[in-house]
C-alpha cells in the first residue's frame, strides 16, 4: 500500500481511505475518481485550468507508445531494478508518468507497490482506466509532493520533471533514483527534417549538476532504437513534442512524410546522499 499526505498548505498531514474519498484528521477531504485516482492538486499548484498535457497530446502519446515494437525503456528499468535485489516488493514511484505506459509495463514484468502522479487530469484518467494497480494521483510535481518521508524504495521520472529535494525526501536513504533523459541523438531525423540542421543537445552535464547535492550518482545507460513511423504515427509523435516548433515551422511539419526515426533514451541511476 501506498501512504498519502493532504496537500492543504501547513496541513500535510496523513489521509485515510473511507469509501469514496481521503480524509485527514483536519478533516481536507478529496473524492476518488470513478476510476480509482485521486486528485490532491490544489487550485494555487495549477498553472492554467487544464495544466500539464492537453486530452490530444496524451492519447497522441498513448498511440505512439503501443505501437511499439518493443518496448526498450521500460525493460532496461526493469533489468535495472531487477539488479537492486530487493527483498521485499519495493515502492515505485513514477513522477510525471502520463498516461501510465512505463509503469504499467514494468509492474506487468516486476512486482512492485506502485504510484504514479502527473499534473494532466487527462494522462492520470488515462493511466488509471488500463492499470487498476497502482495509486494513480493528480498533483504538481514541482510543489510537495503527497507522500511520507522515506516512502519509497525507487522515484523515476522519464523525460519528466525534476524535483532533487522532494524526491530525497520521499526516498528510502537506501533507495534508488532513475532519471531518463532524451539523448543528443532522441529524434535526431524530426530535428533535421523540420530545423535544417539537427543539433545534438546533450543533457548529462544539466542532470549531473541537478542532483548533485542530493544524490550520488551510480552509473549511466543509454536506449537506443530506431521505429519506422507511418503518417499517422508521425503525427503523433510531433503532437508530443517541438510544440513551439510546429506554430513556427507548420509547412515543413505538414510535408513530412513516413519516415523512421531514432529514439534514444539515457538513463541516470542515483543513490541518495
Ligand atoms: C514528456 S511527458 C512524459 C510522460 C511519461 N513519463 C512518458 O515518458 O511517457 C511529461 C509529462 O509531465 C507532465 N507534467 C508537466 N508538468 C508537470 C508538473 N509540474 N507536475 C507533474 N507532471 C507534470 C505532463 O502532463 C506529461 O504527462
Ligand atoms: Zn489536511
Amino acid at each position: 500500500m501506498i501512504n498519502l499526505l493532504c496537500t492543504v498548505r501547513n496541513c500535510h498531514k496523513a489521509l485515510q481511505r473511507a469509501e469514496k474519498i481521503f480524509v485527514c484528521p483536519l478533516g481536507h477531504s478529496f473524492d476518488i475518481s470513478s476510476r480509482g485516482y485521486v486528485n490532491l492538486l490544489q487550485p494555487q499548484d495549477k498553472r492554467s485550468l487544464n495544466p500539464g498535457d492537453s486530452k490530444q497530446a496524451v492519447v497522441a502519446r498513448h498511440r505512439l507508445l503501443m505501437s511499439g515494437q518493443d518496448n526498450r525503456v521500460a525493460d532496461k528499468i526493469v533489468e535495472i531494478i531487477k539488479d537492486f535485489n530487493f527483498e521485499n516488493f519495493p515502492k515505485i514511484l513514477d513522477v510525471g508518468c502520463g498516461e501510465g505506459f512505463y509503469l504499467n509495463s514494468i509492474m506487468n514484468k516486476y512486482s512492485a507497490y506502485a504510484s504514479g502522479l502527473d499534473i494532466s487530469v487527462e494522462a492520470i484518467d488515462l493511466a488509471s482506466r488500463y492499470y487498476k494497480n497502482a495509486t494513480w494521483i493528480v498533483t504538481n510535481a514541482d510543489r510537495f509532493l503527497p507522500y511520507p518521508d522515506k516512502e519509497f524504495n525507487i522515484v523515476m521520472s522519464i523525460t519528466a520533471r525534476k524535483n532533487p529535494s522532494e524526491f530525497k525526501r520521499v526516498l528510502l536513504p537506501e533507495g534508488y533514483l532513475l532519471i531518463v533523459v532524451p539523448a543528443p541523438d532522441d529524434l535526431i531525423e524530426l530535428r533535421e527534417s523540420i530545423m535544417e540542421k539537427g543539433v545534438l543537445r546533450d543533457r548529462s552535464e544539466n542532470t549531473l549538476e541537478l542532483f548533485n547535492r542530493d544524490f550520488v550518482f551510480l552509473n549511466l545507460s543509454t536506449v537506443k532504437y530506431q521505429q519506422h513511423l507511418n503518417k499517422d504515427l508521425l503525427n503523433d509523435l510531433l503532437l508530443t513534442t517541438y510544440r513551439g516548433a510546429r506554430h513556427r515551422e507548420k509547412e515543413k511539419f505538414d510535408k513530412l512524410e513516413e519516415m523512421t526515426i531514432t529514439f534514444s533514451r539515457q538513463i541516470f541511476c542515483f543513490r541518495p546522499k
